[in-house]
């Protein structure tokens, strides 16, 4: 079996951090999201992956996974030059795929369920021609909704207004060649989009047996910033990271709970309340890092109070007059407290960002 990542689109709701990153590639706990689904993905026995990218973000992708081989996997990019839908980048995919089943993954989402009893399941039952995995949600209308009966899928619509039920589509298929029969005889949605959710019905209507495979578990599509927030918070909550301290911390400083500090950090006068992660190169200096925080690399935090944030590498934070909290901070961002007359916010702020201000 194979695998293939989905990860060209345009990473919109995530401005302007998308604008020099792939949202598959901002860090959560300090490892970039697609990491994540590489693991499962190993873990489930499978390590021949297409990842699928657009052709602005294709290099950023093989800097940080390359041809795979430093994760045990063997990694090949497709480009699509442009989004034109799920299932136009399956369609693209064929030669990758060949004969092969294969386990689809949508690249922005994340998921803590070990999905190796989906995949084993579907390697055993060769009556299945997909499976997808499902989940309740409170707002169907915005995710691809499944009707299940006795365990078979028997209606799959995307985005419905009028939802059938309450179980999404949550970003995760198998599926054996039979998928590109359905994808060639579909046509492009209201949103113009070729969707992978219409080849799936066509498999339905044409009476190829589809299961549905529905987890209680936490999954997250990371496509907008309190998204992102909220799986940085459960990845730190779920014992990702373990207690290790490669860096120094002074004696009046007070490291509480677990909390990952990497090599050559200074920790002076702070106290750091985990779940906490601090990279390499890194100063804390008379401050707070409360939970929930992922500090990146090279990153410099003086008078300061953070939590559950995502602050990225090389990052200055000076003297704030108030807590940071529910933040994601990019690369190379400085905020600090300025001594300059007149007294004032001097900003320089890129296309789309945000910023909140306390008086
Ligand atoms: O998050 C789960 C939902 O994902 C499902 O419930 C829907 O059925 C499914 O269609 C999908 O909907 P989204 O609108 O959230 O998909 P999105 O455009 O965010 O794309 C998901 C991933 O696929 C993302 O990593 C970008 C990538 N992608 C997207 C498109 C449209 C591609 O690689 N190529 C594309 O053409």
């Amino acid at each position: 079996m194979k695998a293939l990542i989905l990860c060209a689109g345009k990473g919109t709701r995530l401005r302007p951090l998308t604008f020099t990153i792939a949202k598959h590639l901002i860090p959560i706990a300090n490892k970039p999201v697609i990491y994540y689904s590489l693991e499962k993905i190993k873990n489930a026995g499978i390590e021949e992956i297409g990842i699928v990218v657009n052709p602005e973000n294709i290099k950023d992708f093989q800097k940080f996974i390359g041809n795979g081989n430093h994760f045990g996997l063997k990694v090949e990019y497709i480009i699509q030059e442009e989004p034109k839908g799920l299932a136009h980048a399956v369609w693209i995919s064929k030669d990758f795929v060949g004969d092969e089943d294969f386990l689809m993954y949508l690249g922005d989402n994340l998921i803590l369920d070990n999905i190796n009893p989906f995949v084993e399941e579907f390697e055993k039952d060769t009556n299945l021609q997909a499976s997808i995995l499902l989940s309740p949600v409170k707002d169907p209308s915005r995710f691809g909704i499944a009707v299940v009966k006795n365990g078979e899928i028997v209606q799959v619509i995307e985005k419905p207004k009028e939802p059938p039920s309450n179980l999404a589509i949550i970003g995760l298929y198998l599926f054996r060649k039979t998928i590109f029969e359905g994808i060639k005889n579909i046509k492009p949605s209201w949103r113009g989009e070729l969707e992978i959710t219409d080849a799936i019905g066509y498999l339905i209507t044409n009476d190829f047996k589809v299961k549905g495979h529905i987890i209680y578990g936490w999954w997250k599509d990371t496509g907008k910033p309190e998204d992102l927030i909220e799986a940085n918070r459960k990845i730190l909550d779920d014992s990702y990271i373990k207690h290790e301290i490669k860096g120094v911390s002074d004696s009046s400083s007070d490291i509480q709970g677990r909390v990952s500090i990497g090599e050559n950090t200074e920790i002076i006068n702070s106290t750091i309340r985990g779940p906490v992660i601090i990279g390499k190169n890194c100063v804390v200096k008379n401050s707070y890092i409360g939970p929930y925080s992922s500090i990146g690399n090279n990153v410099i935090v003086e008078n300061c109070e953070i939590q559950n944030s995502i602050i990225m590498d090389n990052v200055k934070l000076l003297n704030l007059p108030y807590p940071i909290d529910s933040s994601l901070i990019g690369k190379h961002v400085q905020i600090v407290e300025s001594e300059k007359k007149p007294k004032a916010m001097r900003l320089v702020i890129g296309d789309m960002g945000k910023v909140e201000i306390v008086r």
